[in-house]
C-alpha cells in the first residue's frame, strides 16, 4: 500500500536571524518552530517524517525529539530541489511525498489535509499550495496560462517586472507522487540567477511529461507565513499565543486579559481556572480545574491540581496538589512537592522539598532539601541551613511539629512528631517527638538603664 510521507526542508542557515542557533530551532510559543510544522503534519495524519538538515545539523539532531523523525543530511545547500533529492530512495514510487519548509510555524493540520485531498482528487503528480499576498515581494510567483491552469513558478530574483506584478505566490508547500518527482528532480538545472537547483522547476518538467500538475489557492495566508528574521518571529509568536489562548477559553478557561497572558503550546489547563494578567505558563505544565493563577505568576514545567490559588509567584518543575495556596511572592524551585492543602505564603523559597498535607510555611522562609510532614507549622523567618559550602544535607520535620519563628535548622537534623522549637533557636541536634528544642541565652534585664547615663557607659565598657 502506498504511504504518505512528509519531507521537511531545514538545511538552510537562516542568515537574517543573526544567530548561532539554526533558524528552525528558534522557539515560537515554547516549541522550536520546526516542531510546529511536525505537529501540523501529524495533525494531517502523516506519521512518517523525513527532515533534511545541513547547517547546524548537530544542534538540530540533538535538540529535536528523534522519535518519529528521520534525518537526512544535505552537505551543501545547493537549493530546494537538491534538498529534496537527499530523500531519494527513501520512498516507494507510488508513495505521496508532501514537501514543507521548517520555518512556517503557523501551519495548521487542516490546511495540509486540504492539500493532500486536493492532490489525490485531481490525480496530479505534483500540487503546489499557493496564496495571494498584497505584498508578494520575495516569494516565487505562480504563472498561469490564459485558461488559468498552472504553468510555472518564477523566483523573485529571476522575475521580469510583469511577473513581479503577480500577487499569487508559492507557499513552498507541495504534494508529489514520489516516483515522478524524483525522476524530474534529476533533470533540474541550476540555470538561474542564484545558480541553485530550484524545486519548483520540477513542476513544469512533470507538465511536459503529460502529468497533471495542480495549484491549490489557499485563502488564509496566515498558514504559510515564513520566518526569516526576528520581527517575523515575534509576529508568529503573537499569532500562536492568541490561538492557544482562544483554544483554552473555548475549553472553559477564563482570562481577564488574553493580551498579557502567555501560555506555551503544550500547556494544559482545566475548566473554570482563571488566569489573571501578566502570567507566563511554560513547557509541559498541567493545571487543574477551578484554580486562580496570577496576577504576575511564572510557571515552568509544573503540575498543579484543582482549586489552587497562586498569586505573583514563580514555580519551576514543581508539583502542587489540590487546594494549596501560594504567594504572593513565593519561589518554588525544582523538586518541590506541596501536598493537599498546603499554604506557602509571602517571600518563601522552597527547593527540592516535600511539604506534607495541610502544612504551612506562611512567611519569609527558606526550605531546601527538606521532608516536612503533615500539619506542620513553620514560623516566619525559618531557615533550613542545608549547605555547608561543600555538601547539601537533609532536614526532616515530622507531623504536627511547630517550628518557632526565626529558627535555624542546621542540617542534617530531625525534628520529631509534635516537637516544638523555640523562636530564635539554632537547632543543631535532633529534637525528639513531643519535645521542645530551645537554644538561646537567658535574657538579662537591667533596671533603669535608659535613664542612667553613667551606668550605660559602664555597661558599654563591659561589652568591649
Ligand atoms: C522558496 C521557493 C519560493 C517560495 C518560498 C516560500 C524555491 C527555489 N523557492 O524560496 O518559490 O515562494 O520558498 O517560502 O524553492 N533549504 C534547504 N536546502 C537548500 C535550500 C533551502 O534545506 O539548499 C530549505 C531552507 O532551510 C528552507 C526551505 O528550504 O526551510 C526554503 O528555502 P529558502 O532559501 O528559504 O527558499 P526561498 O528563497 O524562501
Ligand atoms: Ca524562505
Amino acid at each position: 500500500m502506498s504511504e504518505n510521507i512528509a519531507v521537511i526542508l531545514a538545511a538552510g542557515k537562516g542568515v537574517r536571524m543573526k544567530s548561532e542557533v539554526p533558524k528552525v530551532l528558534h522557539k515560537v510559543a515554547g516549541l522550536p518552530m520546526v516542531m510546529h510544522v511536525v505537529r501540523a503534519v501529524r495533525e494531517a495524519g502523516i506519521h512518517r517524517i523525513i527532515m533534511v538538515v545541513g547547517h547546524g545539523r548537530e544542534q538540530l539532531v540533538t535538540s529535536l525529539p528523534s522519535e518519529g523523525i528521520e534525518f537526512v543530511v544535505q552537505e551543501q545547500q545547493l537549493g530546494t530541489g537538491h534538498a529534496l533529492m537527499q530523500a531519494d530512495g527513501l520512498a516507494a514510487p507510488d508513495d505521496t511525498v508532501m514537501v514543507l519548509c521548517g520555518d512556517t510555524p503557523l501551519l495548521r493540520g487542516s490546511t495540509l489535509q486540504k492539500l493532500l485531498e486536493y492532490h489525490h482528487q485531481t490525480g496530479a503528480m505534483g500540487t503546489v499550495l499557493t496564496t495571494r499576498l498584497p505584498e508578494p515581494t520575495g516569494y516565487g510567483r505562480i504563472v498561469r496560462d490564459e485558461n488559468g491552469r498552472f504553468d510555472r513558478i518564477v523566483e523573485e530574483k529571476d522575475a521580469a517586472p510583469e511577473i513581479k506584478a503577480i500577487d499569487e505566490i508559492n507557499s513552498g508547500m507541495y504534494c508529489f507522487q514520489a516516483g515522478p518527482v524524483f525522476d524530474a528532480l534529476k533533470r533540474i538545472r541550476p540555470e538561474n540567477v542564484q545558480g541553485e537547483y530550484y524545486l519548483p522547476d520540477a513542476l513544469p518538467i512533470l507538465c511536459s511529461q503529460g502529468f497533471i500538475v495542480a495549484a491549490l489557492l489557499h485563502e488564509d495566508e496566515e498558514d504559510i507565513y515564513g520566518i526569516n528574521d526576528r520581527i517575523q518571529l515575534a509576529h508568529a509568536e503573537q499569532v500562536l499565543r492568541r490561538r492557544k489562548n482562544h483554544q483554552l477559553m473555548a475549553e472553559g478557561v477564563t482570562m481577564m486579559d488574553p493580551g498579557s497572558t502567555f501560555i506555551d503550546f503544550e500547556v494544559f489547563i482545566g475548566s473554570d481556572t482563571r488566569i489573571l494578567p501578566f502570567t507566563i505558563i511554560e513547557g509541559s505544565t498541567v493545571i487543574g480545574e477551578n484554580c486562580t493563577i496570577g496576577p504576575g505568576s511564572h510557571i515552568v514545567d509544573s503540575i498543579i491540581g484543582n482549586n489552587v490559588v497562586l498569586e505573583s509567584s514563580k514555580l519551576l518543575e514543581s508539583k502542587v496538589d489540590d487546594a494549596c495556596t501560594i504567594g504572593p511572592f513565593a519561589y518554588l524551585r525544582p523538586g518541590t512537592e506541596l501536598q493537599t492543602g498546603v499554604k506557602v505564603g509571602d517571600f518563601v523559597e522552597i527547593k527540592k522539598s516535600v511539604i506534607g498535607e495541610g502544612s504551612k510555611v506562611p512567611h519569609l522562609s527558606y526550605v531546601g532539601d527538606a521532608r516536612v510532614g503533615r500539619h506542620v507549622n513553620i514560623g516566619a523567618g525559618t531557615i533550613t541551613c542545608n549547605y555547608d559550602g561543600k555538601n547539601k544535607y537533609e532536614t526532616v520535620i515530622d507531623d504536627h511539629a511547630f517550628i518557632g519563628s526565626n529558627t535555624n535548622l542546621i542540617a542534617p537534623v530531625k525534628i520529631g512528631k509534635r516537637a516544638v522549637t523555640g523562636a530564635g533557636s539554632t537547632i543543631t541536634r535532633q529534637v525528639p517527638d513531643e519535645a521542645l528544642g530551645v537554644e538561646r541565652a537567658r535574657q538579662k534585664n537591667i533596671d533603669g538603664w535608659a535613664s542612667k547615663g553613667q551606668e550605660r557607659e559602664a555597661e558599654s565598657k563591659l561589652r568591649r
